[in-house]
């Protein structure tokens, strides 16, 4: 099904050539710089000089049981950091902050969509993880077996992963978007047997329930012998007897002392699902010690984390932003951060700001979707409030395009903060291709530098690297602290994936762009993953979600560009012989979709077709899919099976209904 890392799009080279024509440079305001975390641009140098030595001088400033032996093992392409070193990383992120006289800290301001609050001290934290981990291991749970979180926006989330982070057990995030079947495979893929839940959540002013989606997982999984439910929303939940339990019933009676388990640094700290080129999500894996050193170092230099920031990653805990920009990375440097459950327009578009206000934010990192859909709300619901406390913006996710960006600067940050366009992944963990907000002269839509330490270069098809000016792939050539260790349970997978592309070098599956100053600009993925609204989906499990329908034949699913959501979803559906093609068909079919994956996975479009161009092999022509769907000149068709496929499809595009 797939035709993967041909060349860069060409949708991707029209963004670029537009981003390219960006001559706008801000550098850093002179007062920013003098009082940045990081002002000294030697530090590009003393990583690169020495990669080692540079991380094991930020792994130092954690707590370490015992020290490590070995900075790095480095057997292509698997890594092991800070090797024999023993540490913990709730210990890190909590004990050590409480032990250093910093109880009464705010770890978290958390705000709930129908406006409740809560104000959590680093103290209270850590006995709530406490007590959480001793619940978890008077249910059985020990060092090693794996826990599934499937949570809104609430407290319990950050609470149970440091729980298990603190007792040597594996967490497994699902974000609550995502369906009863997706739950179920990560449930089976990470041999889970206990998750932990709420209720439910509440969304645009509903409550959203949880519950049943885990109860039909875990009916469909077989392995599940504990849920746990934390309370949210007070709506009635069906609790399975000698099975199910509440949050409230097992956790504040546990005793608030439980000594943190010395994990080995290479041990196993979570699984993080993610969509690749095929049907089935990889389990991301990540380890201790170096990824936590590589989450405090990128917060600290990245966001310029100070002791009196009041810090708001405006991203869910479920993805990977979550997990290393609300959760680790910001504990571990003791750093005050803001958890907001809800939608940013409910209950209207100025609740982020309204936020920002009440809590005097300093510090916003979010995703160019959320910039773009404040754009379209427009700037008067920021106008309404007081966003002089903010000092430094970011983004992730996704491709900027400078006019958000402008737009980002000038009526959010009112041309005072600097922005970071910070590039990574699910797998690398951590920020990698960044500005560093008192060195970076910033340019709308470029991300600039690689981080110190990371190697990064632009490649052609063959590897070699490409002069400045031109496009390629982005490929990473030493090893970091944070990378993933590995696919859970498929080393090959790993290896193919990322490492054999280009023999030696780390692909992540983007095309970027270096320009005259060696900056880079990322071009987006150059596989069949697609990027909708900063969410990472895979057109190939989008596939096999519409043909499980039994009357489709044949799907193929392509990203075009979306001015929302930068991508959008769009299915080219072949219907067996006999089913009518009609409106509620096609309506059917996005429901079915979400139905299998969640409702970020719901086709914008379901185009129904004759046939789909293949190449004579069979392989399904996405570059022309793409083409068509974002109704473009046609490229070259003459690897077509049959040329008369373009017209006949084309014609019927024309007639394809979007949902709007
Ligand atoms: O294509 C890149 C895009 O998001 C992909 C990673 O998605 P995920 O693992 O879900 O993690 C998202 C949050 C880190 C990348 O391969 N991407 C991420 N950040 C940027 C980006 N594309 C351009 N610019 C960015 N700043």
């Amino acid at each position: 099904m797939s035709d993967s890392t041909k060349t860069p799009r060409s949708d991707g080279q029209a963004t670029l050539e537009a981003l390219l024509a960006e001559d706008r440079a801000f550098p850093p305001p002179p007062k920013f710089a003098a009082e940045a975390n990081v002002s000294d641009p030697a530090i590009y140098q003393r990583a690169a000089d020495d990669l080692e030595g540079f991380w094991a001088d930020q792994a130092r400033k954690l707590d370490w049981f015992e020290p490590w032996q070995t900075v790095l093992e480095w057997n292509l392409p698997f890594a092991k950091w800070f090797v024999g070193g023993k540490l913990n990383v709730s210990y890190n992120c909590l004990d050590r902050h409480v032990k250093a006289g910093q109880g009464d800290r705010v770890a978290f301001y958390w705000e709930g969509e129908p406006g409740d609050r809560k104000t959590i001290t680093y103290a209270q934290l850590l006995d709530d993880v406490q007590r959480c981990a001793n619940a978890l291991k008077e249910l059985g749970v020990r060092r090693g077996d794996r826990v599934t979180i499937y949570m809104p926006m609430i407290p319990e989330l950050p609470t149970a992963m440091l729980a298990c982070a603190r007792i040597g057990a594996p967490h497994n995030v699902v974000f609550g978007g995502f369906s009863a079947d997706a739950l179920a495979d990560r449930i089976d893929d990470s041999q889970s047997k206990i998750v932990i839940t709420a209720d439910g959540g509440f969304r645009r002013g509903k409550a959203a329930a949880l519950k049943p989606q885990v109860d039909e997982a875990v009916a469909r999984t077989g392995i599940v012998d504990t849920v746990i439910v934390a309370r949210r929303t007070g709506e009635p939940v069906n609790m399975v007897d000698g099975r199910d339990l509440w949050w409230d019933d097992i956790v504040p009676r546990q005793a608030a002392d439980c000594p943190p388990e010395a994990m080995d640094s290479e041990d196993m700290l979570y699984l993080l699902y993610t969509s690749g080129t095929t049907a089935k999500p990889k389990g991301i894996l990540h380890t201790t010690g170096g990824y936590l050193t590589g989450m405090a170092t990128t917060h600290r230099d990245v966001f310029d984390i100070k002791d009196d920031d009041i810090y708001w990653a405006a991203a869910d805990i479920g993805w990977v932003t979550g997990h290393s920009y609300i959760v680790y990375g910001p504990l571990a440097n003791g750093a005050t951060g803001l958890m907001y459950e809800g939608t940013p327009d409910y209950p209207d578009p100025g609740r982020w700001w309204e936020i920002i206000e009440r809590y005097k934010v300093t510090i916003l990192y979010c995703a160019p979707t959320a910039i773009r859909a404040h754009m379209k709300w427009g700037p008067q619901y920021a106008a309404r409030h007081d966003l002089s406390s903010l000092r430094l913006l970011g983004t992730v996710g996704e491709p900027i395009n400078p006019e958000a960006w402008m737009w980002y600067h000038d009526h959010i940050g009112h041309g005072r903060c600097p922005i970071v366009d910070t590039w990574w992944q699910t797998e690398t963990g951590m920020i990698m291709i960044t500005p560093l907000p008192g060195i970076t002269t910033t340019k709308p839509g470029s991300a600039t530098k690689p981080f110190p330490g990371v190697d990064a270069d632009i490649v052609d098809a063959d590897g070699h690297s490409v002069p400045l000016g031109k496009a390629g792939y982005l490929v990473l050539r030493k090893p970091w602290p944070a990378m993933l260790r590995g696919i859970y349970g498929d080393p090959e997978r790993y290896q193919a994936t990322y490492w054999s592309r280009f023999p030696g070098a780390y692909f992540p599956g983007d095309g970027a762009k270096r320009d005259e100053d060696g900056d880079y600009w990322l071009m987006g993925r150059v596989d069949d993953v697609m990027n909708v609204s900063g969410h990472r989906l895979s057109t190939t499990e989008i596939e096999s979600a519409l043909v499980s329908d039994p009357r489709v034949a044949e799907a193929a699913v392509v990203g075009r560009p979306d001015e929302l959501t930068g991508e959008a979803i769009f299915s080219f559906v072949i219907l067996k012989s006999g089913v009518e093609t009609t409106p509620a068909l096609g309506e059917e079919l996005r429901a079915h979709v979400a139905h299998k994956i969640g409702a970020i996975a719901r086709p914008k479009t379901v185009m129904f077709t004759p046939d789909l161009p293949k190449t004579r092999s069979g392989k399904i022509m996405r570059r022309l899919l793409r083409d068509i769907a974002s109704g473009r000149q046609l490229g070259d068709t003459t690897t077509l099976a049959d040329a008369g496929v373009v017209e006949t499809i084309r014609e019927a595009s024309a007639k394809s209904a979007d949902e709007e």
